[in-house]
C-alpha cells in the first residue's frame, strides 16, 4: 500500500489527478542519494564504487562555473562564481572513521597557508591576537598537523582550498562519480518523499523546475539515502509518513500506515558570541568592505597566479580550549578572529562539544520546514559556559598591559543578547545503538523501522563538533556510505 502523500492540499490535487502525478520514470536505480550537499557528493561517489547503479538528485542548480553555474559569476572575473574563492567524532568503528578520514583529506587536504607564494596577506589581527593570547598562556598549534590539540591553543585558520581555487567536494569528489558509466546526476529535481510499502521503499518522488512531478523507481534491492541537510531531510521523511504524530497530522491528514519517531527534535546548532577588542597601542589595520567584491587591480593580478588577500577568507586566527561550569559539565569552545574595522579585534565564540540546549524543526501546513524552536543557548548550563568563556576574554583584556583592551561598560550579560547562530545546523535525525524512543537512525543510519532507507547527512549526528561541520559530515557520510554497501542483502 502506499500512502497517498505530501500536504492536505496537494493530497486534495493527487486525489483529483494521481495519474499526472505519478508518473514513473523506468528504470530502477541500486542507490538514489536524495541531495548534493556534501553528504550527499561524499556518499554517491563511494556507493558508485561498487560499480552498482547510483543516482544523485539535487533540488539546485550547477554551483560552479565549470559545472554549467554562468549566472552567478563574479563581477571582476566572469569565468568565476562566488562558490569557488577537521574533526573529532567517536562512532563505534574509531577504525572505519579514521580511515574514511584518511581517503577524504587525499582528495580535499586542507591548507593554512592558501596564497601560492608562500606569504601571508594582511595578518596583522593574527599577529596582535597570537601575542594577546601567549600573554594569557596559550600556545600556537597547527590544526591540520594536530587536529586534537584543543587545550589553550591557537592557529592559522585551516581552508579547504588547493590551486588557488576553493577545493570543494563538487570539483574534487563529484568529478570521481561522474567519471564512472553506474552513476548519473539529475539537477532540478527536489526530493518531495519516499515512496513506500510498509518497511520498504520502493522509489522516490519527485518534483522537476517545471513542477512537474515524477516517481523515480528503486531497484529490487535497492537503497534510499537522505542528504538533503538538517532542515530538508526532516521535511522528506515527514512527507514519507515517518516522524512524529503530530508532524504526520499536518501533511498526511489521518493516514495510518505512518512510523513514529522523534525526526526533526534535538536540533543542535553552535552559539557565536561576538566580543570586540581594541588595539589599544598599537594600529591593527581591516581590509575595507570592498576588499573581496571588488578588489584591486593589484590583487586581482594576484589571483591570477594563486597568490594574494583574495586566497585567504576574512578569518585570521582560530582558537581552541575547554571550560568547565559550576555543574560537572565541560565544555568546549572554539574561536575565529578577524580585523573587524581598523584597530579593532572581532573574536567570535562558537560554544561546542558539550552543548545541550535542543530546538525542533516541524512541517508547515504547505509543506516547508520550520524551526520552531531555536537551539541557541536554551538551557541555564550553556548561558553559564557561553559567559564563562566570554567574561574569560573579557578579564585578559582588563589586564594592566594588555595588548587588546575592552570598553568598561561591556559585559557579558550584554553580550549574550546578541547571540548569533553558527548556522552549523546537526541532529534532527538522532543515531543512537537502540530504537530508545529518542533517535530515528541506527548505527548504520538506517531509519528504524524500515528496510532501506537512511540517513547520511548532519541530521543523524548526535553532537556538534569543536568547529566547523563539514569535515565531520563528509566523513561520517563516506563512512556510512561503506557501511550500507556492506549491508547488502535481500531487504
Ligand atoms: C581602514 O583604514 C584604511 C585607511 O584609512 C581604509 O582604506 C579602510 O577602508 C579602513 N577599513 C575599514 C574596515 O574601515
Ligand atoms: C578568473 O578565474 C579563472 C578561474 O576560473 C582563473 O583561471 C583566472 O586566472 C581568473 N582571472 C583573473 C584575471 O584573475
Ligand atoms: C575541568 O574539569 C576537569 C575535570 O575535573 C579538569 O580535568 C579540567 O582541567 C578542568 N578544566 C578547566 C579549564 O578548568
Ligand atoms: C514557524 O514557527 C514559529 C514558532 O513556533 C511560529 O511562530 C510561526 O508561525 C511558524 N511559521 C509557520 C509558517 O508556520
Ligand atoms: C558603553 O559606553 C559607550 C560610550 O562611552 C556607549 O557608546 C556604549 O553604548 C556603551 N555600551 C554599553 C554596552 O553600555
Amino acid at each position: 500500500m502506499q500512502i497517498p502523500l505530501i500536504t492536505l492540499k496537494e493530497a486534495l490535487l493527487l486525489a483529483l489527478g494521481e495519474a499526472a502525478a505519478a508518473q514513473v520514470e523506468q528504470s530502477a536505480y541500486d542507490y538514489i542519494v536524495a541531495g548534493a550537499g556534501a553528504a550527499g557528493i561524499v556518499a554517491a561517489e563511494q556507493l558508485s564504487q561498487s560499480g552498482r547503479k547510483v543516482l544523485l538528485l539535487e533540488r539546485g542548480g550547477p554551483s560552479l562555473y565549470s559545472t554549467g553555474n554562468t549566472q552567478q559569476v563574479l563581477t571582476w572575473n566572469d569565468t568565476m562564481t562566488t562558490y569557488e574563492a577537521r574533526p573529532s567524532w567517536h562512532w563505534d568503528v574509531p577504525k572505519g572513521i579514521a580511515q574514511a578520514a584518511a581517503e577524504l583529506y587525499e582528495h580535499l587536504p586542507g591548507t593554512n597557508l592558501a596564497s601560492e607564494d608562500g606569504k601571508r596577506y594582511d595578518d596583522a589581527a593574527f599577529d596582535i591576537t597570537s601575542r594577546f593570547l601567549l600573554a594569557n598562556g596559550w600556545s600556537e598549534t597547527d590544526a591540520i598537523k594536530d587536529p586534537e590539540a584543543k587545550e589553550l591553543v591557537y592557529a592559522h585558520p585551516a581552508w579547504s582550498i588547493a590551486n588557488g581555487l576553493r577545493d570543494t567536494p563538487v570539483r574534487k569528489i563529484l568529478d570521481a562519480a561522474k567519471a564512472r558509466a553506474c552513476f548519473s546526476l539529475q539537477l532540478g529535481a527536489k526530493v518531495l518523499r519516499a515512496v513506500r510499502t510498509g518497511s520498504k521503499v520502493t522509489g522516490v518522488e519527485v518534483e522537476r523546475a517545471d513542477g512537474t512531478r515524477e516517481i523515480i523507481p528503486l531497484a529490487e534491492d535497492g537503497a534510499l539515502l537522505v542528504a538533503a541537510g538538517t532542515h530538508s531531510t526532516p521535511r522528506v521523511l515527514f512527507n514519507s509518513g515517518i516522524g512524529p504524530a503530530a508532524q504526520i497530522d499536518i501533511v498526511a491528514g489521518g493516514t495510518t500506515n505512518w512510523i513514529e519517531l522523534p525526526v526533526g527534535r534535538s536540533l543542535k546548532n553552535h552559539a557565536v558570541a561576538t566580543i570586540t577588542l581594541t588595539g589599544a597601542k598599537e594600529n591593527v589595520p581591516a581590509l575595507p568592505a570592498t576588499a573581496f567584491p571588488s578588489p584591486s587591480q593589484e590583487n586581482i593580478d594576484l589571483f591570477a597566479h594563486s597568490s594574494g588577500v583574495l586566497m585567504q577568507s576574512s578569518q585570521r586566527l582560530n582558537f581552541w580550549t575547554s571550560l568547565n561550569t559550576t555543574t560537572t559539565r565541560q565544555y568546549a569552545v572554539q574561536g575565529t578572529v578577524r580585523a573587524g574595522a581598523n584597530s579593532t579585534i572581532s573574536i567570535q565564540l562558537y560554544l561546542t562539544h558539550g552543548t545541550s540546549s535542543l530546538g525542533e524543526v516541524s512541517i508547515t501546513p504547505d509543506g516547508k520546514t520550520n524551526m520552531t524552536i531555536s537551539p541557541l543557548l536554551r538551557s541555564a548550563e550553556d548561558r553559564e559556559a557561553m559567559s564563562a568563556g566570554v567574561n574569560m576574554f573579557l578579564e585578559y583584556a582588563r589586564l594592566p598591559d594588555s595588548i587588546l583592551t575592552v570598553a568598561d561598560n561591556v559585559t557579558a550579560e550584554a553580550i549574550l543578547t546578541k547571540i548569533a547562530s553558527g548556522a552549523h545546523n546537526l541532529g534532527t535525525a538522532q543515531m543512537r545503538v537502540s530504537n530508545d524512543g529518542k533517535s530515528v537512525v541506527d548505527e548504520d543510519t538506517k531509519v528504524w523501522g524500515t528496510d532501506n532507507l537512511f540517513v547520511v547527512d548532519g541530521s543523524f549526528h548526535p553532537k556538534v563538533p569543536t568547529g566547523n561541520t563539514q569535515a565531520p559530515i563528509m566523513i561520517a557520510a563516506k563512512y556510512a556510505a561503506k557501511r550500507i554497501l556492506a549491508l547488502r542483502r535481500d531487504w
